[in-house]
């Protein structure tokens, strides 16, 4: 890894305490970290300037923290404990102070935790290097769009649309973006992942990308529905999910990885690949924090 040694030089100095473990999970991943990692690096510098690396080291240390509370409340709880949807989207996801630092450690996380690396595996080698040629992907929320823009980077001949309910989130994509030199093939915008079926055409996506939302919906069932609407016959999807993982903003609770895949089988999806991995829990813990991501086909 190159450019992308800026993250962890400023993990030192703005995450002590949370740096060795982030370096431990890049050190046992290098090839994989260094392809999300070095593009970031140099997009986010050439948008945002030195300032970002420290900026992102310094909500990426929010955000664990956050996320150690929520599950603690969760622990004391024994069921998630969310505030109210409207204000969720007010307090989280219009507030550009709240939204801006979260979205910078949820791209983090991905190479830095050992529960995220398998899923950016699957992400690049069973879905971006999988797609079609010439595949039409959407991504729906986006967040702060590098997904989407790695697949670009990866696959010269895809496009992407990318969308978020979050006007700051989308903002961030944007300015990235810009940088990435992808702005002809790439679009983000604002618009909620629920209203997304209304305008699609039925099977004109040979991609789509759904990762880390379904936790963040009332009912995520609709979502899978969107998603087999809008998928062609021969498209392939990249989905995944929290589960037992509270947070400010995870609504829906999933206990168990058939939870998921039993919806998206319902939905008239198949699931082919599937990955879910642990985070260390607290001794005596009920609860085991975990992520699972999935490609899914049409029956
Ligand atoms: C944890 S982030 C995931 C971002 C990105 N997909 C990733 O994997 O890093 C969750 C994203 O879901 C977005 N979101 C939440 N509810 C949404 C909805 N109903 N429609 C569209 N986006 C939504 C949030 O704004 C946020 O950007």
């Amino acid at each position: 890894m190159v450019d992308g040694n800026a993250f962890l030089g400023a993990m030192d100095r703005k995450a002590k305490f949370l740096a060795p473990a982030a370096r431990v999970t890049v050190a046992s991943n290098q090839e994989l970290a260094s392809w999300l990692l070095d593009p970031l690096a140099r997009w986010a510098h050439a948008a945002y300037g030195e300032q970002i690396f420290e900026d992102a080291a310094r909500g990426y240390a929010r955000y664990c923290m956050g996320v150690a509370k929520a599950q603690q409340v969760y622990e004391q709880a024994g069921k998630y404990t969310p505030e109210a949807l409207p204000e969720i989207t007010s307090e989280v996801y219009e507030d550009e102070g709240y939204m801006v630092p979260y979205m910078w450690a949820a791209i983090l996380i991905y190479p830095f935790w050992p529960s995220m690396i398998h899923h950016l595996a699957l992400y690049r080698d069973g879905f971006v290097k999988a797609l079609a040629p010439n595949a039409k992907v959407v991504e729906i929320a986006a967040g702060h769009g590098v997904m989407g823009l790695m697949a670009a980077e990866e696959r010269p001949d895809i496009s992407v649309e990318g969308i978020d309910i979050s006007p700051p989130a989308v903002a961030v994509a944007n300015r990235i973006l810009k940088a990435s030199g992808h702005a002809g093939r790439v679009t983000f915008r604002v618009k909620n992942a629920l209203d997304i079926e209304q305008e699609g055409s039925r099977g004109q996506y040979q991609g789509i990308i759904a990762a880390m939302l379904a936790e963040h919906l009332e009912d995520p069932r609709p979502l899978f529905r969107a998603i087999c609407h809008l998928l062609a016959e021969d498209g392939i999807v990249f989905f995944s999910t929290a589960i037992e993982s509270a947070q400010r903003d995870h609504v829906y609770e999933f206990n168990q990885e058939s939870e998921p895949l039993k919806m998206a089988e319902d939905a008239g999806l198949r699931v082919t690949r599937l990955v879910s991995d642990a985070s260390a829990p607290p001794v005596g813990a009920r609860f085991l924090p975990r992520a699972t991501a999935m490609i899914l086909r049409r029956r």
